[in-house]
């Protein structure tokens, strides 16, 4: 089997790759040897309207510029280009409805509908540098939304449908957008999830937004407020415009997208357009290997980085066909997912470790109900997959002869920067491990004291050189951009993982080594969620921490004390759940809240987060010789002791 290295471990390493595996190799090497040389070939995947003058200008790091003075639009990278030639009445997307409803459109079609939006954006104002907000569930309009703004250059921020409203705000606060594009709700798990509503409420804490344009899907009642608001469907009827695409230059910012850190303020990450656009096509290339009649289907969101790199820009660039799929993958039933890939033929399907243990715990049953012989290639990406959910799409999915691409990488890094690299020569795969750097990725993995630590030990992931799809700043605070990552180790990009790297050589990434949980592949800021409950005025103080859990990877755990006069019990806790629904979002709420009268704290008054994570989890709390009360302690085993009980 080839995810085993067992039986090849008496070879040295490179006799471990596949045939082809110099190839790789050679590769690698030229990308960081001869960065010049292989940039400017590998910039062909993109159709420049000017040349660079220069590969990369590292004169001011770690403000890397790349393709300095190329010049290019993604909008028509992604659609003229692919329609002046045999894609034109290609399959851009397989759009399927929850309901099943299926919507085919083609490169032709989404072009059309691309340049009238483009228009009705002029129309209503908007110009080349501003700034505007896509909150949308996963409709068509979306990638018709951002490569609209694409198309016009202005910087467009998606929100992802599941923040709630003053995640919202925030996000139009800081970006200054003019006009924010959204739907009145949409579909998911069978229900109705309302957007604009929440629009409504976050504008009323900004001032910068004059229009809202509104899709409708749902049908759900919503206010429209007179000359500031304005139906999508009344926009874009009995239109037929061409826009011609501003010509933006390479390091424009194309996109800013917001992620936690570990502060309460999330970082705006900007990414520009040429190094971008060079990044995800070629990381697509590499990782996954698609040829031209290809279905790919990234089963991610279109509203995090998953979905802007690999379901927009780099599948459009390189003109495949996609799946894009609105709801649920487990409605209405466990084998939603498998009967899209047999209905579809699905041929490359990368989707989450989550949504892989939530389907597992389902059963293959589930998925031996459909033919999915139609599957080449098998994804993975958001937080370390397991061995148990590797081995278990490898074999029961995959049929053993699919290999599992696990990609790491983040928002900040615009698209994979260790995968298996499938599309230049398969290396012998190890379950759990992501294999290789990608092309031009210097990883190294450093100690606490900032030296390079030795195979097998467990450090800091970092990477050495600038790459294409790096970001450019964060929006507003190029402050942060230098202090959050790239003073820890002397100018290296730190990523906040861990990793190992084995003797072998293969990397293992093992998980957030700063105070961000993961939970079902989202990345969610400890400090905003203790932000968000210390708003409640019956809170007094409070510590969130990740607990292990089997299906999300993380779960959110908050112990909380309350004020005098207020009582801490069941109905506090879900008030304070439906709050934190209401103004981070859904995805934000914590799943356990446990109320205790006082917690652990250094003589200084600061809560020691790690021992109440430590007690609760029940290890070994570390140094304690700074804590102030110990009674806390006590308090915390007794909680979760209880917890256990009542929960069975
Ligand atoms: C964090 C980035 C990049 C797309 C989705 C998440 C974790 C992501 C892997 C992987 C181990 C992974 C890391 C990273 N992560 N992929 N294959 N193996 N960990 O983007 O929201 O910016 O989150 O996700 O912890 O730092 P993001």
């Amino acid at each position: 089997m080839q995810g085993s290295s067992a039986n090849n471990s008496a070879l040295p390493i490179e006799e471990r790759y596949h045939p082809g595996k110099e190839v790789y190799r050679r590769l690698h090497e030229e990308s960081l040897e001869n960065p010049e040389k292989f940039w400017n070939e590998h910039a062909g995947i993109i159709e420049w309207y000017r040349r660079w003058e220069k590969v990369l200008d590292d004169s001011n790091p770690p403000f890397y510029r790349w393709f300095v003075s190329g010049k290019l639009n993604l909008s028509y990278n992604c659609l003229d280009r692919n329609i002046k030639n045999h894609r034109r009445n290609k399959a851009a997307y397989i759009w399927i409805a929850e309901d099943g409803t299926e919507k085919i459109v083609t490169y032709r079609g989404l072009h059309k509908r691309v340049n009238v939006l483009a228009a009705v954006l002029r129309d209503l104002g908007i110009q080349k540098g501003d700034r505007i907000v896509i909150y949308l569930p996963m409709l068509l309009e979306a990638p018709v939304a951002m490569l609209a703004a694409a198309r016009i250059g202005a910087p467009f921020s998606f929100v992802f449908a599941g923040y709630g409203a003053s995640a919202l705000s925030e996000r139009i606060r800081d970006s200054g957008a003019k006009l924010v594009i959204t739907s009145d709700g949409g579909f998911r798990g069978g229900k109705v999830v309302e957007l604009k509503k929440v629009v409504d409420e976050a504008l009323q804490e900004t001032t910068s937004v004059e229009n809202v344009i509104v899709v409708k899907r749902t049908g759900t009642e919503v206010d429209m407020v007179e000359s500031r608001d304005l139906w999508y469907h009344d926009l874009v009827a009995d239109r037929n415009d061409y826009v011609e695409p501003e010509v933006m230059d390479s390091n424009d910012p194309l996109y800013i997208l917001y992620t936690s850190g570990t502060t309460g303020k999330p970082k705006g990450v900007v990414h520009g357009t040429g190094g971008y656009a060079v990044w995800v096509a070629n990381t697509l290339e590499w990782a996954f290997g698609p040829t031209e009649d290809d279905r790919w289907w990234c089963a991610a969101d279109v509203g995090w980085v998953t979905g802007h790199s690999y379901i927009v820009f780099a599948p459009l660039i390189l003109g495949l066909t996609s799946i894009m799929y609105e709801g649920s993958i487990i409605h209405p039933g466990p084998d939603r997912l498998w009967k899209i890939v047999q209905d579809y033929a699905v041929n490359l399907l990368y989707t989450s470790p989550t949504a892989i243990r939530t389907l597992m715990r389902y059963g293959v049953q589930y998925a031996r109900m459909h033919d999915l012989s139609s599957l080449r290639v098998l994804g993975s990406v958001g937080e370390p997959i397991n061995p148990a959910a590797w081995q278990w799409y490898y074999t029961n999915i995959g049929k053993d002869r699919c290999p599992i691409i696990d990609t790491y990488w983040q928002t900040e890094t615009g698209g994979f920067v260790m995968a298996p690299a499938n599309g230049i020569s398969l290396p012998l795969l190890k379950p759990g491990s992501v294999t290789f750097p990608m092309p031009g990725i210097d990883p190294v993995i450093y100690g606490e004291e900032g030296a390079e630590v030795k195979p097998g030990e467990k450090g800091y992931f970092a990477i050495r050189k600038p790459w294409p799809g790096m970001f450019l700043t964060l929006n507003n605070d190029p402050d942060r951009f230098r202090s959050a990552y790239f003073d820890k180790f002397n100018g290296a990009y730190y990523s906040g993982d861990f990793a190992i790297r084995d003797q072998d050589g293969y990397y293992w990434l093992l998980g957030r080594a700063d105070e961000v949980l993961n939970v079902s592949g989202h990345r969610l800021g400890t400090i905003e969620i203790e932000d968000a409950i210390i708003t409640s005025e019956e809170v007094a103080e409070t510590a969130v921490f990740g607990k292990p859990d089997p299906v999300r990877g993380e779960s959110i755990v908050a112990f909380v004390v309350v004020k005098d006069g207020f009582t801490g019990d069941l109905n506090l806790g879900n008030a304070i759940k439906g709050r934190i629904r209401e103004t981070l979002g859904p995805i934000y709420i914590p799943h356990e809240i446990h109320f205790v009268s006082s917690l652990p704290k250094t003589r200084s008054g600061k809560i020691m987060r790690r021992v109440v994570k430590a007690v609760a989890l029940n290890q070994v709390p570390g140094d304690i010789s700074t804590l102030e009360n110990s009674v806390s302690v006590d308090e915390i085993r007794d909680a979760i002791e209880e917890f256990r009980k009542e929960s069975g």
